[in-house]
């Protein structure tokens, strides 16, 4: 089957935004040909400037580069105001809860509830301008309107994803020294309410001292704690506020927002996005990826905590002037056939979602998607890593009902909006392919020095010319930024972008990806780092050293696998592996938590004392040890976790 092509509907094909092969070739070659000329023709068309930039491209601080240089604009006019002339009434969001209710906003009700947050920020909290807020929030409504009404003052938000503990939050508060925390009671999954507010009390009482207001919205309206002079509730004061706010003037540059996301260290990374070159791409990709078009309801199943939730549920579609489906709840429940039905009854036109989900709800309800009338589907989207065959073929075939695009799209928190992709009504697609790099975006596989790799081989996925919605540093370290993105792949003599993955080109140019070359593990489509987990998990008495390595998983990809060495063997037993866990779980938070742990002698180290992890990864899989262990301190340590891990 991998050998199979599907080429575009041509009923499909025809009105679409590009809408073939050559359409591609002709922007990728003007790109090529003339690179600012290229990004200049989008920014003037698309973009509603407040003043003129005066710079495409500033690469003179390189890696540290600029777009639209000097220009002004603000990100909640271009996704609010600008539609209202033609767009009042049209739907910008719909919501549904977790318990099938349904809230449809209108881009006037978006701009009157934008507006009124903003004002909220900024007169009773006295948010500026540069300020941080941290929102830590489910998946209602207000959350698109707390982003929007930041962008609208020129406040930097920073979403911390609801799964994270106390402690996590805590970390990302300081280290982004935010003023206001907003968050809500809670909300409600598989129809019980489950509760947020009290872990950004428990992270405010450990720290995250900047802090001077949290916004409390009710959804589930579950009892909470309050604390006097600190705590606000949302939904009294929004009452007083007024529909009007006048959104401050960007500078292309000023940063949008902050997403931390894990790395080779313990430490999690800012990652700061630009205003200017963000939006651009978040509104461009939009309209090519999913081919987004008048009258399209579009559902991305994401959570705003990560990056696929900013840029493809909130910035890209209301840039677009689309409308966007905001879910509360989880794909399967109260049945499998949940998202399906929302489908059905949204008439929606296309469906984003991570290959874990698309797992999921394959082996809970194989039939499922024929129960439900999809006929409106166009394109089905898929992201986070790499799809397998089985679960592509179902998806198009079972979902899809072989007519719909599928469009496997490539990029990560620091690209902003998709790097390589296909175009629904262009590319001729191989499954589980992401195919070709999008018209403008760079994208060589290449060896450390730069030569390419030759067809067919792994080599490194890098972006080597440098593209607006590009991650512009690590808030507070922009020495990291340059080492983690900037420090492995040159390109005759320069640093050129890597992303940490690998990938192959076929004969024909398409791109396959083929996973992390990094010492980062892909959990249902979420990044966790080894070092991260690895810190927790040494946060527990009884543990001497600890090596986490990713092991198959059936849904979510990859689990996580630990090999914990213990201060005293006789310690080790069952409960423990439970305590760990918990310790993870209060660290960082359930996502982070082990699938299994083996209690083992000690780790395989070098004489010089690096783990070597390709190892345990290899004993994790059950597949032979190719690698060489003379080199190990106590190459018979092999040996002996074989044995442990077949037992286990
Ligand atoms: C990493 C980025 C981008 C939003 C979701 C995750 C992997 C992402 C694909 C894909 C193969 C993919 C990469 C990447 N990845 N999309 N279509 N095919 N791998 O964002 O947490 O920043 O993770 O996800 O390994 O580097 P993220």
């Amino acid at each position: 089957m991998s050998e199979q092509i599907f080429n575009p509907n041509p009923e499909f094909a025809k009105d679409a935004a590009i809408n073939s092969m050559d359409a591609y070739w002709e922007l990728q070659n003007k790109a090529i040909e003339d690179y600012e000329g290229y990004w200049k023709g989008f920014a003037d068309e698309k973009i509603d400037w407040i003043e003129p930039y005066d710079t495409v491209l500033d690469e003179s601080n390189a890696p540290f580069y600029k777009w639209f240089s000097n220009g002004k604009l603000n990100v909640s006019n271009q996704c609010i105001d600008r539609h209202l002339a033609d767009k009042a009434d049209q739907d910008a969001i719909v919501f549904e809860g977790d318990k099938g209710d349904v809230q449809n906003i209108t881009y006037a009700q978006l701009s009157e509830r934008t507006n009124k947050m903003a004002n909220l920020l900024k007169n009773k909290f006295g948010v500026k301008k540069g300020d941080r807020v941290v929102l830590y929030m489910p998946m209602i409504p207000e959350a698109a309107y707390a982003m929007l009404a930041c962008t609208r003052i020129g406040a930097i938000h920073s979403i911390v994803f609801g799964g994270f503990s106390a402690e996590a939050l805590k970390d990302r508060i300081e280290d982004a020294e935010a003023k206001v925390v907003i968050t809500a009671d809670g909300a409600f999954r598989k129809g019980k309410p489950y509760m947020l507010k009290n872990v950004v009390d428990d992270a405010l009482s450990q720290g995250g001292e900047s802090i001077e207001s949290v916004l409390v919205v009710k959804r589930n309206n579950e009892e909470i704690t309050w604390v006097e002079g600190r705590d606000h509730n949302y939904n009294e004061l929004i009452t007083e506020e007024s529909a009007e706010c006048p959104f401050e003037p960007m500078e292309s540059e000023d940063p949008l927002f902050l997403l931390y996301t894990s790395g080779s260290t313990g430490k999690p990374k800012g990652v700061q996005h630009s205003t200017a070159g963000y939006i651009l791409w978040a509104q461009m990709t939009m309209e090519w990826v999913f081919d987004l078009r008048q009258n399209d309801v579009y559902w991305c199943t994401a959570d705003i905590g990560w990056i696929t939730g900013h840029t493809y549920i909130v910035y890209g579609p209301l840039a677009a002037g689309g409308t966007t489906v905001m879910f509360e709840g989880v794909p399967t429940y109260p049945d499998a056939g949940r998202a399906w039905k929302m489908v059905q009854d949204h008439n929606i036109t296309q469906f984003y979602t991570a290959p874990t989900a698309i797992r999921l709800l394959h082996k809970t309800g194989e039939d499922e998607p024929k129960k439900y009338d999809l006929s409106k589907l166009r394109v089905l989207g898929t992201v986070g890593e790499p799809i397998d065959p089985p679960a592509w073929k179902w998806y198009y075939e079972v979902v899809g009902n072989s007519k719909c695009a599928i469009v496997d799209t490539y990029w990560q928190t620091e690209t902003g909006g998709h790097m390589i992709s296909p175009l629904p009504g262009a590319t001729p697609i191989k499954p589980a392919c992401a195919t070709f790099a999008l018209p403008g975006i760079m994208a060589e596989i290449i060896e450390e020095d730069g030569t390419p790799t030759p067809v067919g081989e792994k080599g490194f996925m890098c972006i080597t010319k440098p593209w607006p919605s590009m991650i512009r540093t690590i808030w507070n370290d922009p020495e990291r930024f340059k080492k983690s993105y900037f420090g492995d792949c040159k390109k005759d003599g320069e640093p050129v972008y890597f992303t940490g993955d690998g990938a192959m080109i076929a004969e024909d140019g398409y791109i396959t990806i083929t996973g992390r070359t990094d010492d980062v593990i892909n959990v249902s489509g979420h990044r966790m780092g080894t070092a991260e987990v690895e810190a927790a998990i040494k946060k527990h008495d009884s543990v001497a050293a600890v090596a986490v390595v990713g092991k198959p998983h059936e849904i979510k990809g990859e689990g996580i696998f630990a090999y914990i060495v213990l201060k005293c063997v006789d310690d080790a037993c069952e409960d423990l592996k439970i305590e760990i866990n918990k310790v993870i779980k209060k660290e960082i938070g359930a996502i982070a938590l082990c699938d299994a742990i083996a209690f083992v002698p000690d780790v395989p180290k070098t004489r010089s004392g690096k783990i070597m992890r390709r190892i345990l990864r290899s004993i994790v899989k059950g597949e032979a040890i190719t690698q060489d262990t003379s080199t190990l301190e106590d190459p018979s340590i092999v040996g002996a976790i074989e044995k442990i891990v077949k037992e286990a």
